[in-house]
């Protein structure tokens, strides 16, 4: 009789699912994972030795492809995140057919489409958009998942599918069958889907620079935070230069990318590859603090800040001496830079001394966008607002995913009077990183201001969540000075004002 699989047996069963699919699953998900792997000891009836040993074996695709059944979410629906529509049909599809091409053929990618809405919804926008009959666009559709995909190829929805859907729209293009719909037959004809994976290097999905788009949404942050990095390298390759991508609304490159501009409109995120973005390197994994190293890759992505920054001198350290070594001239320091000192000094609230100790630094940490921000902040604290913003749009020249640059920004904008566009920065810190109190709150408080009650109440409540589990470093950077039970409690009474039910 075969024996049971132990903990060793889970370990390496969770590693080669990582490994294959990209996928992560935390210590919280084991006694899940655990059943599993029974059920498909038990419908293949082999040993747990021997299962394991192909799984991890040079070619296990058929396993693969029956986990994706038994791990994937496919949660999905017709015109999910609809901003993002929009910002296809008046943003991408107009920009994208700017660009000369012979043959005219626009073309799109539905990576882990699901049982195809995604990918239909982008048919239909496409139909909807592009009157020039010049133009053909090919929209591929690819997934792990086999049940998804057969599902996709009927083409039947509920109408709880369609619960997003406009009116309009689905009278356009959807049909009535029985208590189902499907969509018009020139929409399905319009979209290609295949089985693939999007954690391996399958080059019919990645051909070089060939995607004006790609939608890869809700699956990354299923993602290893590696897997992740990779996927994105790969999605940067396969995009036509200027090409875009859209990721969920949970999900975002902050310390994943260099290689994109963040865009935003109709109150949505995207990305649009940079000149040069698809040889950037991916960015080396932030080391995670123990307490976040499982659990959800994207979201997770916060370090403790002070960790940051240390490392970042030890980097600019280390650069300063490869340079002496190199005869390159660059200031060499006089003893390893120590950012605690700053620190203390701001914990101080000695805000001048401290800008004085990161200035003392070598020059080359002026431009370390950790250094950088530490510099705004300083500059923010002690009331410098113009170099704090200069400060800020320095750093976010070389790293434009910077939620703490855009968060001291809008301090800033909302001192000059400009609250839409704080606002609108804050708005970015938040959606750069979902872990940040402090642009909730204050997105909280302009709201208030501003007299509407329910966005006030629904940032406050998210700022009050978010600040119990707030980094203690960067609440000291942005806290302006108070502690987290202070901004806790003036989340508390301003929810009181707005009329929020305790
Ligand atoms: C939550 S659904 C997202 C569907 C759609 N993109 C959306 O946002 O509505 C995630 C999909 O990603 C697929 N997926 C997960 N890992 C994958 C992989 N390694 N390769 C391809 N597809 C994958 C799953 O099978 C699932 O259908």
């Amino acid at each position: 009789m075969s024996r049971q699989p132990d903990s060793t047996d889970l370990e390496r069963f969770r590693s080669a699912i990582v490994r294959r699919t990209g996928l992560q699953f935390d210590d919280a998900k084991l006694g899940f994972l655990g059943e599993v792997l029974q059920r498909r000891l038990d419908s293949l009836g082999r040993s747990t030795d021997v299962y394991l040993r192909d799984l991890e074996g040079p070619r296990p695709a058929g396993e693969i492809t029956a986990l994706a059944q038994e791990l994937t979410v496919g949660e999905t629906y017709f015109f999910r995140n609809n901003e993002q529509f929009r910002a296809l049909a008046e943003v991408v599809l107009p920009e994208r057919m700017r660009v000369d091409r012979v043959p005219r053929v626009l073309r799109l990618l539905s990576a882990g489409c699901a049982s195809g809405e995604e990918a239909y919804t982008i048919a239909i926008v496409v139909r909807e958009t592009i009157a020039d009959p010049s133009w053909e666009v090919a929209i591929q559709a690819v997934d792990l998942n086999p049940a998804a995909l057969e599902k996709a190829a009927r083409a039947r929805y509920s109408p709880w599918a369609l619960r997003e859907t406009p009116p309009d729209i689905q009278r356009k293009w959807f049909r009535a069958h029985g208590r189902d719909f499907a969509p018009d037959d020139q929409v399905r004809a319009a979209v290609r889907f295949r089985g693939g994976n999007l954690a391996g290097d399958d080059p019919e999905i990645w051909q070089p620079s060939t995607y004006d788009a790609i939608f890869c949404r809700n699956v990354l942050m299923y993602f290893a935070p590696e897997q992740m990095r990779a996927a994105i390298a790969r999605i940067s390759r396969s995009l036509a230069p200027g090409g875009f991508l859209f990721l969920g609304h949970a999900e975002t490159l902050r310390g994943v990318s260099d290689g994109f501009h963040l865009r935003h409109r109709h109150e949505t995120f995207y990305y649009e590859l940079k000149e040069n973005g698809a040889m950037e390197r991916p960015r080396p994994a932030p080391p995670l603090p123990v307490s976040m190293r499982s659990g959800n890759a994207i979201m997770s992505m916060d370090v403790a800040w002070v960790d940051t920054i240390r490392e970042a001198t030890e980097r600019v350290t280390a650069l300063v001496a490869t340079s002496m070594a190199a005869d390159i001239p660059v200031e060499p320091p006089a003893l390893p830079w120590d950012p605690a000192p700053a620190l203390d000094l701001l914990r101080r609230e000695r805000f001048d001394e401290a800008l004085d100790h990161v200035r003392a630094g070598p020059a080359a940490l002026g431009k370390d966008p950790d250094v950088l921000l530490l510099e705004a902040a300083l500059l923010a604290h002690s009331g410098q607002l113009a170099a704090a913003e200069d400060a800020c749009h320095r750093l976010l020249l070389i790293d434009e995913l910077s939620a703490g640059a855009h968060y001291l920004l809008a301090l800033c904008r909302e001192h000059y009077g400009h609250r839409e566009r704080a606002g609108e920065h804050d708005r970015v810190a938040a959606y750069l990183d979902p872990s940040f109190a402090m642009p909730r709150l204050h997105l909280g408080l302009l709201a208030r201001r501003a007299g509407d009650r329910t966005a006030a109440c629904r940032e406050l409540a998210q700022a009050l969540l978010l600040l119990r589990r707030e980094d203690a470093s960067r609440l000291l950077l942005f806290g302006g000075g108070f502690s987290r039970e202070a901004l806790m409690g003036l989340c508390e009474s301003s929810l009181k004002e707005c009329g929020a039910r305790a």
